[in-house]
């Protein structure tokens, strides 16, 4: 046997770097009362969450790569660098969410998932949670019937302790209109998770493109909590084409 082939029976066998040192890759751990899962073993679950709605979190852009040459841009940017930052003061806040609002291809989901990924890849590994809401809501709604499979589905998104919601209301708005209105159907699965997050103080990420007045104009109890819980940190794209990413260099 070489040395090349030596190293690579050796490695096999024994690797020398596991992704997780803490539990060897086994994703337990021993805690006080016995075996536990190991932190990595969180973190694998969540990600799996995101992959499911077609999000790899490896994959995620990061707030580096968020180019600033406006001024909204500067200020989205910072507050977004802020949030991740301070997130553990800032989740103990009354005011404790963000949205990002307005023009597509602004940067809004570029922006909200780039700090949920920071935030997820944090030592402590942050609980956090995509939903975009077309595709989740519809999932809700397909699992009506399903009064377990349901409520454990909603519980995620009340409880989680980051929530991005993205694109909150998409069928609902075009080219920076309102073109629909809330149903009651509509309000049935998305108003318990906005209303038990505002009622509870608990950290989460807007995305839509609706503007705070359309957001009202569509509920306003919920327009209303939405906007509250954000209070300094709305980030509005205004309804323009320099404000679209996508059109850059066309
Ligand atoms: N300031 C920026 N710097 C670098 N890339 C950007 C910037 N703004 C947007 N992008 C890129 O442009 C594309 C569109 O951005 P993104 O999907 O985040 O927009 P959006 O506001 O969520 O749009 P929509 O409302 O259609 O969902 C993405 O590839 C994103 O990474
Ligand atoms: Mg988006
Ligand atoms: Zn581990």
């Amino acid at each position: 046997m070489n040395r090349v082939q030596q190293k690579t029976t050796t490695s096999q066998s024994i690797p020398d770097k596991y992704k997780c040192d803490k539990c060897k890759d086994t994703s337990w751990i021993q805690g006080e009362n016995g075996l536990k899962r190991c932190q990595c073993y969180k973190l694998e679950i969540v990600k799996r969450r995101w992959k499911k709605f077609g999000v790899n979190p490896d994959d995620v852009k990061s707030v580096k790569e968020y180019e600033v040459n406006t001024s909204i841009r500067v200020d989205a940017r910072n507050k977004a660098v802020r949030y991740v930052k301070e997130f553990d003061a800032i989740k103990e806040q009354r005011n404790s969410s963000v949205a990002f609002l307005g023009q597509p291809g602004a940067g809004k989901t570029h922006l909200a998932l780039a700090i949920g990924k920071a935030l997820l890849e944090r030592k402590d590994h942050v609980e956090v949670i995509y939903m975009p809401y077309l595709e989740a809501t519809r999932e809700l709604k397909a699992n009506a019937m399903d009064e377990e499979n349901y409520n454990k589905m909603q519980s995620k998104y009340i409880t989680c302790e980051l929530l991005i919601i993205d694109d909150l209301f998409k069928d609902k708005v075009k080219k920076g209109k309102l073109i629909g209105e809330l149903k009651e159907t509509d309000m049935k699965h998305i108003y318990p998770i906005v209303n038990q997050r505002y009622v509870n103080h608990k950290p989460t990420i807007y995305n839509s493109e609706c503007n705070a007045n359309m957001l009202l104009d569509l509920d306003e109890a919920l327009g209303g909590r939405i906007i509250e819980s954000c209070k300094d940190n709305i980030i509005i794209f205004k309804y323009c084409k320099e404000n679209n990413h996508r059109l850059e260099g066309v």
